[in-house]
């Protein structure tokens, strides 16, 4: 049964100058994704931005491969604002078994995030990511659109992702 609290909550006004992710986004054409040394590939991606009235954003990105339409990476979190700042976190979880913060300034509708704490796993993949920075923004034609560059212990910050996304119902 649907909640009905969580149909009902108004945006809570901290989070207003991020009312622009909010909802359901598809990507358009595939993304791309890169890295020294692994093939290039496509992928495709739904995001999914949501709050219960909270001062907090909840969210949820599922990507597939473009082909195969095969579920590969996942992520989940949280977004806070600090109040009376520019200064955004998200709180993020990885199907990888990687765990992040990243904070950064939101300016106008973009948001440039960098990782301040990283942990993962015992047991998790190698290479080992090291950072992690991404860029979301929403475009004049309203699409929006993220970039990820990570470093790892081989490589330094290096684009990894770029898609572009329209809403979905
Ligand atoms: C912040 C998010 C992500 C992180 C931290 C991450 C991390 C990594 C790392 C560390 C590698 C291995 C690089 C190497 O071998 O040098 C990798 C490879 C790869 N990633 Fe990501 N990734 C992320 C998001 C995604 C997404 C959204 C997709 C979409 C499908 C994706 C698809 C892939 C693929 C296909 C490979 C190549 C795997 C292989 O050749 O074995 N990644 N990623």
């Amino acid at each position: 049964m649907a909640c009905p609290f969580h149909q009902t909550a108004e945006l809570n006004a901290a989070l207003l100058p991020l009312d622009w992710l909010l909802g359901n986004w598809e990507s358009d054409e595939p993304g791309e994704g890169c890295f020294p040394n692994i093939n290039p590939f496509r992928y495709t991606e739904t995001l999914h931005f949501s709050h219960v009235g909270q001062p907090v954003l909840n969210f949820m990105f599922n990507a597939f491969h473009a082909e195969s339409k095969k579920p590969l990476h996942r992520e989940c979190g949280f977004i806070r604002r600090q109040p009376g700042t520019n200064r955004v976190a998200f709180i993020i979880a990885q199907n990888s078994g990687l765990v992040e913060i990243e904070e950064g300034e939101l300016t106008g509708q973009q948001l440039n995030l960098h990782t301040v704490a990283l942990a993962r796993t015992s047991f998790a993949k190698e290479p080992h990511v090291q950072e992690i920075s991404r860029v979301f923004q929403l475009r004049p034609d309203g699409k929006l659109e993220q970039t990820v560059s990570m470093a790892t212990v081989n490589q330094p910050l290096t684009q990894h992702l770029h898609i572009t996304y329209h809403r979905s119902a």
